[in-house]
C-alpha cells in the first residue's frame, strides 16, 4: 500500500527538481521508520489486575514436570497450602516445564501427568505464566505454546517472551534465555527444536531491543525479569555467561528489582553489590539436592538451599515480600524490602 503510494508519488513528482528533493527525503523517511517499525516489534502484553487492596500475590516454582517423582507432587501440595494462605493471583513458571525432552505435542500426556494433575490444590487453579527452558527446547517448543493447551488446561500460558502488567504496581517480562546460550547450539548430544529462533544472532538482537524498549516505557513501581536460566549462581550450572554479558546491563540500565530464574535445582537469593537488583532462583520444583555449591561472595551470598521447594511473592505499591518454603512447607528465608525507605544505589 505504501509502496505503491510512494510509486504514484514517485510518477507525478518526476518533473521538478525540487519535488526530485522531496521525493528523496519522503523515500528516506520511509526506509528509517519501517526499519524501526521491523525491528521493534512489541512484546506481547497481558494486563493482570490487582486485588482491590493494592496487591498481588504469586508463587515461583520452576524445573518441576516430572509426573509427581522426586518431589514434585509433595512441592505442589505445599504450593498448595501456601498459595491458599496468601490467596495468590498466580503463579510463576521459571521453565523447564516437562522433562526429559518437553512435549511431544500437544497431546502428549506428560502435561497431565506433569501439570494438570498434579498442582490440583484449589488455590492452583489461577492462570500459570510459563517460560520455557533448555529442556522444553528438546521437545516440540511450538505444541507448549500452542493455544490448544489451554484448551485441556485454561490455566497455561507458555510464550517465548511476553510482558504481564498488573496496573501501576508491578511489569513482569518474560524472556526466552535458552537461544542465548551458545552451548545447546554446539551440544551433539541432544536434539533442539530452534525452529522461529533462527538465526539465533538476530533472534537476540531483536528481543533485546524490544525488551530495551519496554523497560524504558516501564513505568511500574515493581519492574521484574523473568527467565529460565540464571544470571547470578552458586548452583551446579553457574552463572550463564551469556546473560552476564547481553542482558545484565540492560536490567541495570532500566533499575530492575528482581531477576527470578530457574536452571540450578535449588533455592537461592544473592544480592547484587552495585545495583538494586535481587536474584531470585527456584528451580527447586522436583529433582534437586546435586550437592556442588560453588563458593560465592558472601556479601552477595543471602541464602542457598540445595532441595526442593518454591518461593512465593507478595508486592505493594511500596513493599515486597519473597519467601522461600523447603518440601514440607517450612520458611527457609524472607526478604522484604520498602521502596520508600530503600536509598537507590
Ligand atoms: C523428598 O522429601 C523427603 C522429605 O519429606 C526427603 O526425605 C527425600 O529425600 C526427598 N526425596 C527426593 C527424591 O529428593
Ligand atoms: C502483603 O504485604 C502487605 C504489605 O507489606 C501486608 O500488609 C499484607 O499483610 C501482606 N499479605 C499477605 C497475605 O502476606
Amino acid at each position: 500500500m505504501i509502496l505503491s503510494n510512494l510509486a504514484m508519488a514517485c510518477l507525478s513528482y518526476e518533473r521538478t527538481r525540487a519535488s526530485r528533493l522531496h521525493l528523496v527525503l519522503v523515500v528516506l523517511l520511509y526506509c528509517i521508520s519501517s526499519e524501526i517499525s521491523s525491528s521493534f516489534a512489541e512484546l506481547q502484553r497481558f494486563e493482570h489486575a490487582p486485588k482491590d487492596d493494592g496487591s498481588i500475590r504469586f508463587l515461583v516454582v520452576g524445573d518441576w514436570g516430572r509426573r509427581g517423582f522426586y518431589n514434585q507432587s509433595k512441592v505442589a501440595w505445599q504450593m498448595g497450602r501456601i498459595g491458599e494462605k496468601l490467596d495468590i493471583d498466580f503463579v510463576i513458571s521459571t521453565g523447564d516445564n516437562f522433562y526429559g525432552d518437553g512435549l511431544k505435542g500437544v497431546n502428549d500426556l506428560a502435561f497431565l501427568d506433569s501439570f494438570k494433575n498434579i498442582y490440583t490444590a484449589k488455590s492452583l487453579q489461577k492462570q500459570w505464566y510459563s517460560v520455557l527452558g533448555n529442556h522444553d527446547y528438546r521437545g516440540n517448543t511450538e505444541a507448549q505454546l500452542s493455544p490448544a493447551l489451554r484448551k485441556i488446561d485454561s490455566r497455561w500460558l507458555c510464550l517465548r517472551s511476553f510482558i504481564v502488567n498488573a496496573a501501576e504496581i508491578a511489569e513482569f517480562f518474560f524472556v526466552d534465555t535458552t537461544p542465548f546460550a551458545t552451548k545447546y547450539i554446539t551440544d551433539k548430544k541432544h536434539q533442539y527444536d530452534w525452529s522461529g529462533v533462527s538465526p539465533h544472532g538476530a533472534y537476540i538482537t531483536n528481543l533485546l531491543k524490544d525488551l530495551n524498549v519496554a523497560l524504558r516505557k516501564s513505568s511500574a513501581k515493581w519492574k521484574i525479569v523473568i527467565g529460565h536460566h540464571t544470571i547470578r549462581s552458586a548452583g551446579h550450572h553457574g552463572e550463564t555467561q551469556e546473560l552476564v554479558r547481553h542482558l545484565l546491563p540492560i536490567l541495570k540500565a532500566h533499575n530492575v528489582d528482581m531477576y527470578i530464574n530457574g536452571h540450578d535445582h535449588c533455592l537461592q537469593h544473592i544480592s547484587s553489590l552495585n545495583s538494586p537488583i535481587q536474584y531470585f532462583t527456584s528451580g527447586a520444583g522436583s529433582k534437586a539436592w546435586r550437592g556442588d555449591i560453588k563458593e560465592y561472595n558472601s556479601e552477595a551470598m543471602k541464602f542457598f538451599h540445595d532441595g526442593q521447594g518454591f518461593m512465593s511473592v507478595n508486592l505493594t505499591r511500596s513493599d515486597a515480600l519473597i519467601v522461600f518454603y523447603d518440601v514440607l512447607g517450612r520458611i527457609l528465608h524472607t526478604w522484604k524490602l520498602n521502596k520508600q525507605l530503600h536509598s537507590a544505589f
